[in-house]
């Protein structure tokens, strides 16, 4: 990656009885930020940001978001434009490239992924040594990591060639793994990919195919789904993306690092949100039960949120919310869902949650996940599987942010400090002698 952070000016800082001077640089939108790489050499102290609420980890020129307008944007483009009139291949494209593919171009891109989404023959018995109960998000963290046993002429991080031949192989090979998740799970045969079919339309055959019966694609669904991998592609430094990138910048191999990152999206505050978010619906169950799970939530009952509800850098509605909505309600038409008992009970709840002070002081809006799940839900899918979707979808913008670190050359290995606040210097005490 070309650096191009602009020097902005100096920040004065007066600490431990020191006054110094930090250098601020800015991107080309978004705030400035103040450089405290040499702070603690030149003031003896650390700074501290739980949760990094205030601290960019890197220079990236991938996606941006503007939380408080509800903007994305992938490479300047704003989410909703490419939603709707893109394709998730092309998307791949505009991630990893910087620029969207001319024809040209993606007929090339589309046709090296579609040739790498066969698995290697001996991967399938991998997934035989899982329970059949497993969670297929269990199933991703160990057989993801696991293509790195497979593919060893791609892990060597230094080689351009090995890198891209890995990327390709994660964004083709996923929906085949992913598929074979859930087959597993239903105990059902694993389907194999067909290079006729569009990406979206690949993964839903290698779901629902059967051998006594082939799956038909639907237009609309099939659309549906490529939106939805569109919507999920990618999303700056989040906990996940983040996480591939520290696990990156030990230069350990991208199989792995992916693998990492799947199992940080698994938690409910982040990619489980989804699954979290259906069980809630599920669990509130009718319209009147509304209010009075609203004011559980608003009374801060034990493990009580309201799931698909806020975001850490979205204080305004989630752009991403707004084409999920549409989608949920074109999915439902489709498949002759619109009296989904659920989908009642979301809408009285987005209606109560945005008019309520509570939610407003604290700008909680919807996130993405909130119809996502009545969406994959009218799909076919069940609830175990869409963390897997979401990570389908985001393997893309892992691999997007890791190329990037990897060809930072301002990156070094991520190592955080601490405040230390355990117990100091001690002489150990004999066991005879403990009290
Ligand atoms: N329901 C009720 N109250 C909430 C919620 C919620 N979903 N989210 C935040 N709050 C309250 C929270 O109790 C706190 O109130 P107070 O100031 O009185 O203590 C205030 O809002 C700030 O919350 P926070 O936990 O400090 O905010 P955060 O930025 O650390 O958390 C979040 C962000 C996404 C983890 C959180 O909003 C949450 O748990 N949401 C539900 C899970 C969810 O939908 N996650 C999906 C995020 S979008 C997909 C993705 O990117 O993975």
């Amino acid at each position: 990656m070309e650096n191009k952070v602009k020097p902005n000016g100096k920040a004065t800082l007066t600490a431990g009885g020191k006054s110094v001077e930090l250098p601020v640089y800015s991107g080309s939108v978004g705030p400035d930020v103040i450089d405290i790489g040499k702070m603690y050499a030149q003031t003896g102290m650390f700074t501290l940001d739980p949760g990094f609420t205030s601290t960019a980890s890197c220079e990236s020129q991938i996606t941006y978001i503007d939380g408080d307008a509800g903007i994305l944007l992938h490479r300047g483009y704003p989410i909703d434009q490419l939603a709707e009139q893109s394709s998730f291949l092309e998307v791949c494209y505009l991630l990893l490239k910087g620029e969207l593919p001319n024809a040209a171009q993606h007929k090339e891109f589309d046709s090296t992924i579609t040739r790498h989404t066969m698995l290697h023959a001996q991967f399938d018995r991998f997934f035989e040594g899982f329970r059949r109960d497993a969670h297929p998000m269990a199933i991703m963290c160990g057989t993801v990591g696991a293509l790195s046993a497979f593919y060893h002429d791609s892990t060597n991080v230094d080689d351009p060639i090995q890198r891209q031949v890995a990327q390709h192989r994660m964004i083709a090979k996923m929906p085949t793994i992913a598929a074979r998740a859930f087959k597993y799970s239903a105990g059902q045969p694993f389907v194999s990919p067909r290079n006729e079919l569009d990406y979206a339309s690949n993964f839903l055959r290698m779901c629902f195919a059967v051998p006594a019966e082939d799956y038909k694609i639907n237009p609309v669904l099939a659309k549906a789904m490529d939106r939805i991998f569109i919507l999920h592609a990618d999303h700056e430094q989040n906990a996940s993306t983040s996480t591939v990138r520290l696990a990156g910048s030990s230069g350990a191999n991208p199989f792995a690092c992916i693998a990492a990152g799947i199992a940080c999206l698994w938690g409910p505050a982040h990619g489980g949100a989804n699954e979290a978010a259906l069980q809630m619906l599920q669990e509130i169950g009718t319209v009147e039960n509304v209010g009075p799970y609203v004011q559980k939530v608003k009374n801060k009952e034990a493990g009580v949120r309201l799931m698909g509800f806020g975001h850490r850098v979205y204080k305004n509605y989630d752009p991403r919310a707004k084409v999920m909505a549409q989608t949920c309600r074109e999915v439902l038409k489709e498949v002759g869902a619109e009296s989904d008992p659920l989908l009642p009970v979301a809408l009285e709840l987005e209606r109560v949650a945005l008019s309520d002070e509570y939610f407003i002081e604290r700008k909680l809006y919807p996130n993405v996940d909130f119809y996502s799940g009545i969406t994959l839900k009218a799909m076919g899918f069940p609830t175990s599987m869409f963390t897997v979707l979401f990570a389908l979808a985001r393997t893309v913008g892992w691999i997007a942010q890791w190329e990037e670190m990897t060809t930072d050359n301002t990156q070094r290995i991520g190592r955080p400090r601490q405040v230390y606040t355990g117990a100091p210097q001690r002489d150990y005490v004999p066991i005879g002698q403990r009290k």
